[in-house]
């Protein structure tokens, strides 16, 4: 006998459709996760949805041989502004593979380690700004974080420097915002003629944004031919080694849109870094001590980075804690002919044959089976042993699989470089020193209403 799958009482044919606030799904299903535990269901215009928010779950439904990544709701509706890229395609879309082997490559943890003087300078600019800030010492750190990112991707990726670190938002942010927004809401609103009717328009306009962002950066590469050979030479010049084919110019702008979406997540977990730290001042005595040991008054090199292990473990507890990447979608892999339930936890629960499935890391980072203190920032647990001992279920916040993350070592050596320069370099303090984590977002979460003050270290 299975145990029925916990759900919130709904009303009639919406379901619970008002257990999720629209504004902000991942706050409520973290609230709901918070309530239900290791699994739930909400029912949407009659279609069920579980959840998963346990790490032994998790870990179970991150087996390949039985899950994969399930493309539906606001994946399928980003695929509006592009297509079958790397993060939206249907697992029997062949552009998938001819992108990722053209693409993986230049994201090893080789080919990040030749951007480390990029990211490392262009944080120093930002560092510069916020030192410099006098009277108006009162800023929302996501704010910088987020032009940070885009300014690096562009950068590394593309090879432009685009100087938004100062001036207004990019109009690539607010593009951002604006589709991952809409591409989240359109899936459940009620009426649906809405999503066209009133909403397209907007839709519109951002895709039309990102694509020209991303269209004139092809321009600028053929007008300003280099020798560098980066992201965005391979996607307009390499060929797939194993089909032959390369990127037409259509996808080559389809992957340049999709990088930023992704790389969006990081400047979300380096503002809630900068909570966690200004709330545990003993980190960071203890970061300060590793790096004024290894990098000191001189330069940082690339070379430091592997001998900072514990400025490593406050990436890896931010992300924990953050889930910045709130969830990703999971389903059986169909099994032709056989309509049987699928089991979980060795029949404790059954789903049905091709049930779509989320994973809620905000439940499965903080389980308390598996951490003791769940809700506390300590990054001693995520070094060496301690954290090569922890489940594999709780290590997911780049993602599973084929399917994960593929931006994860240039994601990685971005919030070790940036988070070891803040640390070493600056120090913040919260305008409201009561100020309890909130968050809200749409493709990745950051913390709602965090200022600061930052001043240089030590003045
Ligand atoms: C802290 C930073 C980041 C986190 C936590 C993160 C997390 C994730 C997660 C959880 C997935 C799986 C999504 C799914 O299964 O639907 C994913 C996929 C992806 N991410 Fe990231 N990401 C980060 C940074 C980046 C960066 C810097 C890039 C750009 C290079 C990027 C590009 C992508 C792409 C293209 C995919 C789709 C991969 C595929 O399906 O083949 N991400 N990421």
């Amino acid at each position: 006998m299975s145990t029925p799958i916990p759900q919130p009482p709904g009303v009639p044919i919406l379901g619970n459709i008002f257990n999720i606030d629209q504004n902000n799904t991942w706050w409520s299903l973290k609230g709901l996760a918070e309530k239900y535990g290791e699994i739930f269901q909400i029912k949407v215009l009659g279609k069920p949805i579980v959840f998963v928010a346990s790490a032994a779950l998790a870990e179970e439904i991150c087996d390949q041989s039985r899950f994969r990544k399930y493309v539906g709701g606001p994946i399928v509706e980003i695929r509006y502004a592009v297509h079958d890229s790397l993060f939206t395609a249907y697992e029997h879309e062949t552009n998938w593979g001819i992108a990722h082997r053209i693409i993986a490559p230049q994201l090893s943890t080789q080919a990040v380690a030749g951007h480390f003087n990029e990211v490392r300078d262009l944080t120093s600019e930002l560092i510069a700004k916020w030192t410099q800030l006098g009277p108006k010492n009162k800023i929302q750190p996501i704010d910088d974080l987020n032009s940070l990112n885009l300014e690096a991707t562009t950068l590394t990726f593309f090879g432009k420097k685009l100087n938004c670190l100062t001036g207004p938002v990019h109009p690539m942010i607010q593009a951002m915002e604006d589709s991952t927004s809409e591409a989240m809401k359109r899936p459940t609103r009620v009426p649906k003629f809405l999503n066209s009717l009133v909403y397209g328009t907007k839709f519109k306009s951002a895709t039309a944004a990102m694509r020209a962002w991303a269209t004139d950066l092809v321009k600028y590469r053929n007008e300003n031919p280099t020798d560098r050979r980066d992201l965005l030479w391979a996607m307009m010049n390499v060929k797939d080694p194993e089909s032959g084919k390369a990127l037409t110019d259509e996808q080559v702008i389809d992957e340049i849109v999709t990088m930023p979406i992704g790389s969006s997540t990081a400047p979300c977990a380096i503002d809630a870094a900068i909570l966690f730290l200004i709330q545990n001042p003993e980190v960071v005595v203890k970061a300060r001590a590793e790096l004024d040991a290894v990098i000191g008054s001189g330069p940082f090199s690339h070379e430091h980075l592997a001998q900072l292990p514990y400025i490593a473990g406050i990436a890896r507890e931010t992300l924990r804690l953050s889930f910045a990447a709130p969830g990703f979608n999971i389903e059986p892999i169909p099994r032709p002919g056989d309509t049987s339930p699928v089991l979980l936890a060795g029949g404790k629960y059954q789903v049905a044959h091709d049930q779509a499935m989320i994973i809620v890391l905000a439940g499965v980072n903080r389980d308390p089976a598996v951490f003791e203190e769940p809700l506390k920032f300590k990054p001693e647990r995520m070094v060496g042993e301690a954290f090569d001992r922890l489940p594999a279920g709780v290590k997911k916040w780049f993602g599973n699989g084929k399917r994960e993350c593929v931006g994860k070592h240039w994601a990685w050596e971005f919030l070790v470089t940036v988070l070891a320069k803040l640390i070493h370099e600056v120090d913040f303090e919260a305008v409201d020193p009561a100020y309890q984590l909130k968050q809200d977002g749409w493709f990745n979460v950051r913390p709602v209403g965090f200022y600061v003050k930052v001043k240089p270290r030590g003045a």
